[in-house]
């Protein structure tokens, strides 16, 4: 599996004019990998993701996977976003199934590949909970095992951990990291969290804002993914030289001190 974004651009078409929200974009993600995006508020991060996902079509250039140009949402992209997105009426269960249910996938197969899904993300005890019996980062897992249980090529996020308090969010990277490691899903993030993005990822692309643009790749190469490389100065020198990135390029990128 590879996915390749190619001299992609979006505009917009305002009231004041063309807004260039994504100028010559060039992405190759290849199967297995863990990339983050990330860039200041407004720098088109959740722009980028849509023309990913097939939710909008590209001004020009094209986004293609396995070869094959987008032209809309499918199965092959699970897609995963910064507000909690179960049906509230639905239990943790029926929610994961429900994308299965609408491609057509026999009631017995679905019951399975979703149980199967909550169980990988921990939530098997809580099949039959609706969304508001659970706590954010639990809602959050619901929302990877709906997304995992098409069984995607690619994990698209879109700051999945954006609302939620520290401790949760570090015990998400964590879990994260361990989901990765044993599923071996590519995954494609985008955060305006610095050291998210370093923690999690292996490759990094930096954005720049108005119009969002590619600024820089880093390979991230950490001694290991335990909460402890935190502290490390090759973790400080990835996060400072983002953060420079970001500071000269956009003005709202956050990291939170070490
Ligand atoms: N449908 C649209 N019509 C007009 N302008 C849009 C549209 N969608 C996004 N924009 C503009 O594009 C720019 C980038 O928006 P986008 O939501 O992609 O940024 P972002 O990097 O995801 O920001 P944040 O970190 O705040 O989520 C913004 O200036 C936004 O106002
Ligand atoms: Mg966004």
């Amino acid at each position: 599996m590879y996915l390749q974004i190619t001299k992609l651009n979006k505009d917009f078409q305002t009231k004041n004019g063309t807004l260039v929200v994504l100028k010559d974009i060039n992405m190759t993600i290849k199967q297995g990998e863990f990339i983050c995006a990330v860039g200041a508020s407004g720098s088109g991060k959740s722009t980028l993701l849509r023309q990913i996902a097939g939710l909008d079509n590209p001004t020009s250039g094209e986004v293609r996977i396995d070869g094959e140009v987008i032209t809309g949402p499918g199965p092959d992209r699970g897609m995963v976003f910064q507000h909690y997105t179960l049906y509230p009426w639905m239990n943790v269960q029926e929610n994961t199934e429900f994308g299965l249910k609408l491609q057509g996938v026999p009631k017995k197969v679905r019951k399975e590949q979703a149980s199967y899904y909550l169980s990988v993300v921990g939530l098997a005890n809580f099949a039959k909970s609706l969304p508001k019996e659970l706590s954010g980062g639990m809602k959050q897992r619901a929302a990877i095992a709906r997304a995992l249980a098409s069984e995607p090529k690619v994990l698209l996020m879109d700051e999945p951990f954006g609302a939620l308090d520290i401790h949760t969010k570090e015990s998400m990277h964590e879990f994260m990291l361990d989901l990765w490691q044993r599923t071996k899903i590519t995954v494609f993030m985008i955060t305006h969290d610095v050291e998210e993005a370093v923690f999690l990822s292996n490759r990094i692309y930096a954005l720049g804002a108005r119009p969002g643009t590619v600024r820089k790749e880093i390979t991230v190469k950490l001694p290991d993914r335990s909460h402890s490389v935190k502290r490390h100065t090759i973790f400080h020198d990835y996060r400072d030289e983002l953060m420079e990135l970001l500071r000269k390029h956009g003005q709202e990128a956050t990291a939170v001190a070490a």
